[in-house]
């Protein structure tokens, strides 16, 4: 069974092995508690059968938000997970006000690029040289919330 639920203070350790496997450079440990409690954090987890599958963390403010990290364990992958974890992660930025959530990729990410642009997100621009080992262009991509509709009286 899988579930989209907040991260808890158990799981750092298995977020940060994630972290450490797929990312360079990585989240510390210290920075990924900061996250459990920040008030401004989205910071989900995908469980399958209660073990950590995969995470997603955003930062809302106001009417903009950021993904910062969406990562899924790779004997894990293509089926599902990743998009579910979007679903519930930016919905939940959306709920709390955000019209626009905002990201950086590498250029040569392609699943992760064809994972924004199937949800819906749009490339805006491309930051030249913005990652470094190895040094790449970061293309920045934003998903806007579809309006609300207004109530109005008939
Ligand atoms: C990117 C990542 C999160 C995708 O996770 P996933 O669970 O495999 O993705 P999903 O199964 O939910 O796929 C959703 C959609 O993304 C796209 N996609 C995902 N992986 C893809 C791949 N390898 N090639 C092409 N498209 C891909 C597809 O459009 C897919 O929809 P479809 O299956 O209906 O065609 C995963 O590959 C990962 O953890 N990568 C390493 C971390 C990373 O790069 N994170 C992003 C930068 S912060």
């Amino acid at each position: 069974m899988i579930e989209i639920v907040p991260v808890k203070p158990e799981d750092i350790a298995a977020v940060l092995e994630m972290e450490r496997s797929i990312f360079s450079p990585p989240y510390s440990q210290t920075v990924l508690e900061q996250e459990l409690t920040a008030p401004c954090a989205v910071f989900l987890s995908a469980k399958e059968d209660g073990r950590l599958a995969g995470y997603i963390l955003l930062r809302a403010l106001g009417d903009e938000a950021e993904l910062h990290r969406i990562a899924v364990l790779p004997e894990r992958r293509g089926r599902g997970l990743a998009r579910r974890l979007l679903e519930e992660g930016v919905g939940a930025c959306v709920k709390s006000g955000a019209e626009t959530v905002w990201l950086e990729v590498r250029e040569s990410n392609a699943p992760a690029r064809a994972l924004y642009e199937r949800f819906g997100f749009t490339t805006e621009g491309v930051r030249k040289n913005y990652y470094v080992n190895p040094q790449e262009d970061a293309v920045i991509m934003a998903y806007r919330a579809p309006h609300r509709k207004e109530e109005t009286p008939c």
